[in-house]
């Protein structure tokens, strides 16, 4: 696991063309939700395809401070609970990624208490946790707020009926795995989709939880006494995989995605289509070519099925080197442009408004200094440093650590000149 922090910087070399083939890691965002659920059962829950990245090792380090032994081998990660000394997840972790707040749920139907930290803000803007209250509440744990802590406690949580107001993977994540050791029956209505929430639902199964309705935003939950651990395989990173695909074409590349779920990729390949891109699906496996100049795509990032907010970033990389102007809107998180004044260090073309940017495509890019803020925003820099005339730096890479394993390792055998430049270590 990655646990020290590095403030690293890479050094990209543009004008090289991406070809070959990359392995697509296991998802992040499904690991850092499936993890926690070994708190709902005592002995020890096999995760395959675990990726090796920053975050992970947060979460691993957040769970071994309550007493879960963890065990990685290669991609499989053991998580062994049948020793939990404490139920308490400290500032310190919770700080450095919001993604600890998903020990809540299944500390409260398990052992009936946690005190879990509220989590600060990150870099595009305020990321509220009152859905994930207000259904703890709502299932019957008395929830206080002291201090910087969510401090939650009920004997047994109970059956009810939830409703969330806004679609929210965390919550829904969190509510659902609290849930499923609640006594009677649980409804919950307007629950997120994203590939992640049907992943920790369909887990939870495995375990022996009773959930009617996975992949639908209605979920009929009926609570069960006891889960028991299972082995159960992480499903393929869909950000990591759109960040490849348009790094290929943005380069005009060839490149060939394997150990993907395009099931979870409709709307980036239905844009990337659109732009003149052609992609060829074989299973699980991807080949992503682009000959010429795409045409400029809008793109609007919304909830599953939708575009991903989480690749609107890199949507507007590859919109750089696009005939035209593309308006790129994020209905989720509305001041997630972060990444553009560092773009425009490059030279890029682009202007924000009010919960969208336009990137006018075609400007000369060229390599400067430039510094990352958060993960998606990072690689987007990178990316456009492989087009870009010259070298470009991206500082504090830790940002992209988070959530690529091994990245320049990945770019490289692909064609990319990029290498990492460890400046000091704390
Ligand atoms: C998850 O964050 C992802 N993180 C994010 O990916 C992703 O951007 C986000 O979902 C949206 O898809 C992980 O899965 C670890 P939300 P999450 O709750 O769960 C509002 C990355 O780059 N909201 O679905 O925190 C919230 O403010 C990261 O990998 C409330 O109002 O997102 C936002 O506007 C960045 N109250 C909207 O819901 C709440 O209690 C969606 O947020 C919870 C959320």
């Amino acid at each position: 696991m990655i646990l020290s922090l590095h403030m690293d910087k890479f050094i990209v070399r543009g004008g090289t063309r991406l070809q070959g083939s990359v392995a697509i890691s296991g998802a992040k965002n499904a690991s850092l939700a499936l993890m926690p659920t070994c708190l709902l059962t005592s002995g020890t829950l096999t995760l395959t395809n675990t990726p090796n990245n920053r975050d992970l090792g947060t979460m691993s380090r957040l769970l071994s401070s309550m007493g879960v032994g963890m065990h990685l081998e290669g991609d499989v990660l053991k998580l062994d609970a049948s020793n939990i000394t404490s139920h308490e997840a400290p500032y310190e972790h919770v700080k450095q990624m919001r993604a600890s707040i998903y020990v809540l749920g299944p500390l409260v139907a398990r052992f009936g208490n946690a005190r879990v930290s509220l989590p600060g803000g990150c870099n595009f803007g305020p990321r509220p946790v009152d859905l994930h209250l207000k259904g703890l509440e709502k299932l019957g744990a008395t929830i206080d707020l002291s201090g910087g802590y969510i401090n939650a406690s009920c004997d047994r949580l109970k059956g009810t009926h939830f409703h969330f107001d806004i679609s929210s993977v965390g919550a829904s994540v969190n509510i659902l795995t609290a849930a499923v050791l609640a006594s009677g029956h649980t409804t919950l209505t307007n629950v997120a989709i994203e590939p992640e929430v049907t992943a920790v639902a369909n887990l939870l199964v495995k375990m022996g939880a009773r959930i009617q309705g996975i992949g639908t935003t209605t979920l009929e939950i009926e609570g069960v006494d006891e889960l028991h651990p299972v082995t159960e395989a992480t499903i393929p990173d869909r950000i990591e995989a759109a960040t490849f695909m348009l790094a290929a074409a943005m380069t005009r590349g060839d490149v060939t995605l394997t150990n993907i779920d395009a099931s979870h990729l409709s709307a980036v390949t239905q844009s990337m289509e659109d732009s003149g891109c052609t992609i060829d699906i074989d299973g699980s496996t991807m080949r992503v070519r682009m000959n010429g100049t795409p045409e400029a795509e809008d793109i609007t990032a919304a909830i599953y099925p939708g575009f991903p907010t989480d690749t609107q970033a890199q949507w507007a990389a590859y919109m750089l080197t696009a005939n035209g102007a593309s308006r790129i809107k994020d209905t989720i998180y509305p001041t997630r442009f972060g990444y553009v004044p560092e773009l425009q260090r490059l030279g890029a073309d682009i202007e924000t408004g009010e919960g969208y940017c336009v990137v006018k495509g075609g400007a000369r890019l060229t390599g400067a200094t430039v510094m990352s803020s958060d993960l998606r925003a990072s690689v987007s820099l990178v990316m456009a440093g492989l087009v870009a005339d010259g070298e470009t730096e991206i500082l504090r890479v830790y940002h992209l650590d988070r959530g690529y394993e091994g990245l320049e390792h990945k770019l490289g055998a692909l064609g990319a000149h990029i290498e990492r430049v460890r400046t000091e270590v704390y």
